[in-house]
Order: structure tokens, then C-alpha cells, then sequence
């Protein structure tokens, strides 16, 4: 990577994620000796701190684990903190802080500026970066989900922020592409020719997609609540998955040809009838052997609050490559495990064979916790009896490359020092994404309730049933030993 005296700004810098995420993955930037001397990191809040409070803050022995103090001295060495207020202060301070800044590190006019900020303060903070003026350097601005809560609102915020930048300025997160095996995803289809033929609807049956989490809705419930898990996970993460499961292969090796195959994903999508969609709201249950609360009881929820915290969907998409395959999306909160994975089911043809037939060949991909990728194929067993016994082969990322994977958050900030957009979905994907979403929630019914520490309502294992097939999970795939013993 190209070592460059650049100006990193984080604003809403006293919040979440800038502790738990952008200041750890800092560490590591400067551990990896990626970033200049003249790197200063401008944390933004509207608190009014000094610099040693803001940094107490941080907490960095919780989010740094076993820090080294000589990384650490150089990370906190170029950590300022400036008070500013986006809505009520002048933007005449705010150049004069900034230059000042400038000239004590003589760094060059780049800036990365991070806008770790709801959604309502993107615009201003835009705008007063835009005042800023470019000089001789490059502007690169981040924007963290949520990029708007509806195809109108997604439109008006790309219009307002085109408005003061190019899109080649602009850089929307999905953190879901910083993880090493969703890019992995890509590497898997057209890095390797056993599996690049295979992908398409004479091999493969159906394709499922699981985000799984064990917690509620904790502290989030001021915004969960006017979201819900569709808004939450699947307009960005679950179709971002599907967009890199399902995309044909792109003309090129630059970032527009990835984003252009993103896109046609999602504009040939099957429109949603009512019964492809099944959401669900949890309600008091045992999780883990505790006892936890219905979402409606959740501090900041209404008590008849309708708001999903489920979502099963299921996906045609109209092309050569896919017609008629489903691809099945659930994501959901107090669910029985915290995994996030994908299963590649192939058909499963008769032919003649000595014993009987096995079981669906089947890739699955690990997205989280053990990432890996696995391969479920058929062997015949050592005995008399002629049988076919499904077995595993298994690649596990961390015992193969060793503990120290980038996480998600150090790949986008490295891939946004590097001015590459591959990992940021385009604006013609975000509109395309809520377009879909939007018609989601016309066809789509109440929420049906389940208990806390289960899979999910009844009716989203109705909707794989109703087609002959079932979600799968390591428990109910009973006729293959050594995918039952894979987990
Ligand atoms: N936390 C995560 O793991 C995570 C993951 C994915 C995406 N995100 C997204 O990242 C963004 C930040 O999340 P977070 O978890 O850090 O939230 P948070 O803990 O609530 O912090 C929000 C930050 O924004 C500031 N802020 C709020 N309203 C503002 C306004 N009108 N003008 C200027 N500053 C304002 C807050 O300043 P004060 O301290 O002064 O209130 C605080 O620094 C959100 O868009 C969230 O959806 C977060």
C-alpha cells in the first residue's frame, strides 16, 4: 500500500463505534506501519472534552486487546480532539481548527473524513467539508449505514450529498464486505474452476442465507424500533450476499465492473408475492438457560410495538443463470445461535450407483464464528453393505492463515486509504436495494411472534417446507455423520 500524508477526521467520535471498531482498527493500521507521521486522526464530537478525557474514554484496554505500548503511543501520539458542533457551530472554527492542525504536522491536503454520525447529521457535515475546499490533495468521505429507511429518502440523501461531492468521493459502508470470507465469496467462484461451472440452475438446488444473533435489541432500541431486521440487515448485509452469490462474473478487474454485476443482481429480482415473505417479532423465552424478555417489554419499545425483529424471505432471480433456483434469506435477533453462514445445496440426481445415493452435495460458507469453507460430498463406506455416507472436508481460515485476520473494519479503513470502492456499494445499488425493500413491506404481513432462544417463527420454516426442503442446521442434517459432528 501506498504510504501517503493524509488527515483522518472521525466525526461522532464519542460514540459506539469509534471505540469498539475505528480506533482498534487504527491500532492496527499503525501497528502494520500503514500510516504516515504525518497522519493526524481529528476525533469530532459535540462533547466538550479535553484531549486526556476523550481519551480515557476510548477504553482502549477493553477494544485493544493486549496492546503494545510502543503501537499504542504511536497511535495516541496523533489523536486530537475537537469540540464542534455540526448544527450550531460556525464552519469559520472549524477551517481555522483544521488548518491550525495542518500546519502542526505539516500534512499534505488529503483527507479521510468518517462520519460515524446518524443519518440526519450527514448532510451538514458534508456540506462543511465541502466548505473546506479541496486544495491540492483528495477528498475520501465514509458514510455508515443506514443510507437512508426508504428508496425516497435513500434518493434525496445521494442528491444532497452529490450535491457537495462526485461519487468518486463518496464511500458507503457495508462492513459485511470488509469480512474476509464474504470477499472470499468471490475469490471461491472465479478463482476456481471446479466451483465457477457448477454455479448456475442445472447443479445447484437452492442456496440459504443465515444471519443468526443471540442479543436483543440492548441499547438500539431509539432506532431498532423505526427500523426492524428488514432495514437492519437485509436491505444492506443479506443482499450484499446475495448480490456477490448470484453476480456473473465482471468484465474486468476494476471496482465499477464488480459494482456493475452488484447492481444487476438486484434489478433482476423476482417481484415478492405475500407468501415469499414471513416476518416475526420475538417474545419472552429461554435463551442459553436465562430466562430473557419479549422485544415489547425491551426498554425504549412500545408495548405494542409491531416492528420485526425476523425476516425470512424468498428470492427468484430472473436470469439465465438462476431461474427457478430460490435462494432463502433469514435473519433474526434472540435466536437459538450467533452465526452468520451460507449453504450452497446441489441437486441431487439419481444415477446408478453401488448403494444408494448420499446426500445433496453442499458448500457451506462460514461467515462467522470458526470462518471457513466447508464441502459436504459422498463417499462409499469401507463395509459390505453398500452404503453412501455424506462426508466433509473443511478449510478453517484461522488454523490455515493463523489468528491475526484483518477485521472488517481495518479492511474498508485500508481500502479507503488505497481509493478503492470495491467493498462500497454504489448509489444505483442502494436505490435498487430499498426499491426491493420498499415492495417488501407492501407484500409483507404482521410479524408473528416466537419465542426468544428459537429459529424463528413457524411460518418461516413453512415456507421452505411448502417447497419440499427445509432450513438447514447442523442438527437436522441426521443422515450425514460428519456434518453432524462438524460444528
Ligand atoms: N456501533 C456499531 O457497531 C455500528 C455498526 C454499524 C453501523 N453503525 C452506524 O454508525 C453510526 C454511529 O454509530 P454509534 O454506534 O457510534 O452510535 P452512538 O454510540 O449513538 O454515537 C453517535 C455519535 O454521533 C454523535 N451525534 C449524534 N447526533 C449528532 C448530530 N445531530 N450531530 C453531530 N453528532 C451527532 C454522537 O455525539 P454525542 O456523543 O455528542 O451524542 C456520537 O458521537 C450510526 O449511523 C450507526 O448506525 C454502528
Amino acid at each position: 500500500m501506498k504510504k501517503e500524508s493524509i488527515m483522518i477526521l472521525i466525526f461522532g467520535a464519542t460514540g459506539d463505534l469509534t471505540r469498539r471498531k475505528l480506533i482498534p482498527s487504527l491500532y492496527h493500521l499503525v501497528r502494520k506501519d500503514l500510516l504516515t507521521n504525518c497522519t493526524p486522526i481529528i476525533c469530532v464530537g459535540r462533547k466538550d472534552l479535553s484531549r486526556q478525557e476523550f481519551i480515557d474514554r476510548l477504553n482502549i484496554e477493553k477494544f485493544i486487546e493486549a496492546a503494545d505500548p510502543e503501537v499504542l503511543e504511536r497511535l495516541l501520539a496523533r489523536i486530537e480532539y475537537m469540540r464542534f458542533n455540526v448544527t450550531s457551530d460556525t464552519p469559520e472554527d472549524f477551517t481555522a481548527s483544521i488548518a491550525n492542525i495542518q500546519e502542526r504536522y505539516s500534512c499534505a491536503d488529503n483527507k479521510l473524513i468518517y462520519l460515524a454520525l446518524p443519518t440526519s447529521a450527514f448532510q451538514r457535515t458534508a456540506e462543511l467539508i465541502s466548505s473546506l475546499g479541496k486544495g491540492q490533495g483528495w477528498r475520501r468521505m465514509v458514510f455508515e449505514k443506514p443510507f437512508g429507511e426508504d428508496l425516497k429518502s435513500a434518493k434525496e440523501l445521494n442528491e444532497n450529498i452529490r450535491a457537495v461531492l462526485n461519487e468518486s468521493e463518496i464511500y458507503r459502508v457495508d462492513h459485511y464486505l470488509g469480512k474476509q470470507l464474504v470477499q472470499n465469496i468471490l475469490t471461491l467462484r472465479f478463482g476456481n474452476e471446479i466451483f465457477s461451472g457448477a454455479w448456475q440452475k442445472r447443479a445447484i438446488d437452492h442456496v440459504q442465507i443465515t444471519v443468526s444473533e443471540t442479543l436483543g435489541v440492548e441499547k438500539r432500541a431509539g432506532y431498532y424500533d423505526k427500523s426492524g431486521a428488514v432495514r437492519d440487515m437485509v436491505q444492506n448485509h443479506l443482499l450484499q450476499l446475495l448480490s456477490f452469490l448470484a453476480m456473473e462474473p465482471p468484465k474486468d478487474d476494476t471496482p465499477d465492473a464488480l459494482r456493475d454485476e452488484a447492481v444487476r443482481v438486484l434489478q433482476r429480482l423476482q417481484p415478492l408475492n405475500s407468501d415469499d415473505v414471513v416476518l416475526g417479532q420475538y417474545g419472552e423465552g429461554t435463551l442459553n438457560g436465562e430466562k430473557v424478555a419479549a422485544y415489547q417489554s425491551e426498554d425504549g419499545v412500545a408495548d405494542d410495538s409491531v416492528t420485526e425483529t425476523f425476516a425470512a424471505i424468498r428470492v427468484y432471480i430472473e436470469n439465465d443463470r438462476w431461474q427457478g433456483v430460490p435462494f432463502y434469506l433469514r435473519t433474526g435477533k434472540r435466536m437459538a445461535k450467533r452465526y452468520a453462514e451460507i449453504r450452497i445445496v446441489f441437486q441431487q440426481r439419481r444415477r446408478y450407483l453401488i448403494g444408494s445415493n448420499g446426500d445433496p452435495n453442499m458448500i457451506i460458507i462460514r461467515i462467522q464464528p470458526d470462518t471457513g469453507i466447508a464441502l459436504a460430498f459422498n463417499v462409499q463406506t469401507p463395509h459390505d453393505d453398500y452404503k453412501t455416507e455424506s462426508v466433509m472436508m473443511d478449510f478453517c481460515h484461522h488454523c490455515h492463515f493463523g489468528p491475526n485476520t484483518p477485521e472488517a473494519y481495518e479492511s474498508i479503513l485500508r481500502n479507503v486509504l488505497e481509493g478503492d470502492h470495491s467493498l462500497f456499494p454504489r448509489r444505483d445499488w442502494i436505490e435498487a436495494s430499498w426499491e426491493y425493500i420498499d415492495r417488501l413491506y407492501e407484500v409483507a404481513q404482521k410479524p408473528k411472534m416466537y419465542a426468544a432462544g428459537c429459529d424463528g417463527p413457524a411460518e418461516a420454516m413453512k415456507l421452505l417446507k411448502s417447497d419440499g426442503r427445509e432450513w438447514l442446521t447442523d442438527e437436522n442434517i441426521a443422515t450425514a455423520p460428519a456434518i453432524k459432528d462438524f460444528r
